[in-house]
């Protein structure tokens, strides 16, 4: 009879979790290998280590029923496993290009893992951890095989199959994949990996691992160009007097370019695009073949939060001795995560100009302080409540689009505020109640939209 798989996930983080999770749902024994003691502590405890829909009661059900367990332990940690999945993280270094090391460790210790296993007691490895094109069939082979004295497509499976996942619906997309991606090495390593997803209604790619690897880049890469060419033509289209979400309605009909993703804004965050653009365009200029619009799409991004700044002193004319109140510190709604959040940026260059900032999200807590700048977390104060945040404010800036700020009244402003400015930095507010009601308005996209004094309203 073949063996029922026992998948080891390597990685308790945000992917490794949810793709066991997702694994369990559907049947499949997952045991998280993890060398964080305290993580697998909490894990075993019932509980995920970050905040995600859903997760934490996926998790309670699965340790009851014995699909999922926890370990810090190397040697239990593989035991038995039919296959090991890497999820470890693959930090940014210096230079943007990507920090190998834990991938590397990890395929070490599968090597002697593999080295310590009879011959014929196959062992296949999955690299999901977002690794440059060329890593696995590179490092994790050599590391593997040199480690184990054995040979991989022959001795042992080897297989990339990159992970889509999206904060705040983590779980979800895990469990209802638009595509699933597998390059294996040989057809057997590829036959291996699709058996752990044959419960997914979702479209197969077989392909090598390389080219695994480069579709996870080309889509972050894609989505991410996306944005920027949403915010570059919204800048423009501010300037002449357009509204750049009635053009991006217009265009979205168009089923080829799509509606999604034209969302203009403060610019893009999270642990994702801004770091896989980067290390992508390391990895092309290395390989003497510059990928000039994902380069574009970064610097665009970097430019977008001054944005902000540029109309807080057109506006307020100065930021010293100013507040300014930021809703939303987290890099999107629903997480926690302040990861190259866009609020990291918009809080520094008010601080640097002069003024104090105060800051609401209803997730965050105190990592965005620890996030910032040792010289900025002084001046910078975070309130328990949206109204704690307006109440002094000489301007109110919106940098995610929480449904919390959508509900923003202007009455709240010009009751709170001290003055009564609103900077909407993702288009969630309606600029003519604004106006109307005497607040100053100013939109990405729009522009600014003047409060209408002594009933005559300006633009
Ligand atoms: C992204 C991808 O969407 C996932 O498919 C991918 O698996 C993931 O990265 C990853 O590589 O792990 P995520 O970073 O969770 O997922 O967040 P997104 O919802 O894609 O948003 C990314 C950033 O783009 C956010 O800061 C968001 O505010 C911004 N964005 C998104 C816009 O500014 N405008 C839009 O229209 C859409």
């Amino acid at each position: 009879m073949p063996k029922q798989p026992l998948v080891t996930v390597v990685g308790s983080s945000f992917v490794g979790l949810t793709t066991a999770l997702a694994l369990a749902q559907n049947g499949i024994r997952c045991r998280l290998l993890d060398t964080d003691a305290a993580k697998v502590g909490t894990i075993q405890g019932g509980k995920a280590p970050f905040e995600e829909p859903g997760v934490h009661a996926a998790l309670r059900r699965h340790l009851k029923s014995g699909r999922v367990s926890a370990t810090a332990s190397i040697e239990d940690g593989y035991r038995g496993a039919t296959h090991v999945m890497i999820c470890v993280g693959t930090p940014p270094q210096w230079d943007g290009a990507q920090d190998l090391r834990f991938i590397k460790a990890v395929a070490r210790s599968i090597g002697e893992e593999i080295h310590g296993r009879k011959r014929g007691d196959y062992l296949t490895v999955i690299v999901k951890s977002t690794v440059v094109p060329g890593t696995t069939m590179g490092l994790v082979r050599e590391e593997v095989e040199t480690a184990s004295g054995r040979k991989a497509g022959r001795d042992f499976g080897l297989a990339s199959t990159p992970e889509f996942l999206k904060e705040g619906t983590a779980l979800k997309d895990a469990l209802h994949p638009d595509r699933v991606v597998v390059g294996g090495i040989d057809k057997r390593s590829t036959d291996e990996v699709l058996k752990l997803f044959k419960w997914a209604k979702a479209p197969v790619v077989r392909t090598d691992p390389t080219t695994a690897e480069t579709v996870k880049y080309a889509a972050n890469a894609f989505l991410a160009t996306k944005v920027s060419f949403a915010n570059e033509f919204a800048n423009y289209c501010a300037q002449i007097g357009v509204d750049w979400y009635t053009v991006a309605d217009a265009i979205g009909h168009d089923d080829r370019i799509g509606r999604r993703f034209l969302n203009a804004g403060v610019g893009f965050g999270g642990s994702c695009f801004p770091k896989d653009l980067q290390a992508i365009t390391v990895a092309a200029q290395r390989a003497g073949r510059p990928l000039a619009i994902a380069q574009a799409a970064l610097d665009i991004n970097g430019r977008q939060p001054s944005e902000v700044t540029r109309v807080l002193l057109q506006e307020l004319g100065g930021l010293e001795r100013k507040r300014v109140a930021v809703l939303g510190l987290a890099f999107k709604p629903g997480t926690d995560d302040v990861r190259e959040s866009r609020a990291l940026e918009i809080v520094a260059e008010v601080l640097e100009g002069g003024a104090e900032a105060t800051g609401f999200d209803p997730l965050v807590k105190d990592q965005f302080s620890k996030a910032l700048a040792l010289q900025h977390r002084a001046n910078f104060t975070r309130a328990e409540r949206m109204e704690d945040a307006i109440a002094g404010a000489d301007a109110v800036v919106v940098q995610t689009e929480a449904e919390e700020f959508r509900a923003l009244k202007p009455a709240l402003v010009k009751r709170k505020a001290r003055h009564a400015l609103v900077v909407d930095g993702r288009r969630i507010l309606d600029p003519v109640a604004f106006s109307r009601a005497g607040v100053d308005y100013w939109g990405v996209g729009i522009g600014m939209v003047r409060a209408v004094r002594r009933g005559k309203r300006r633009t």
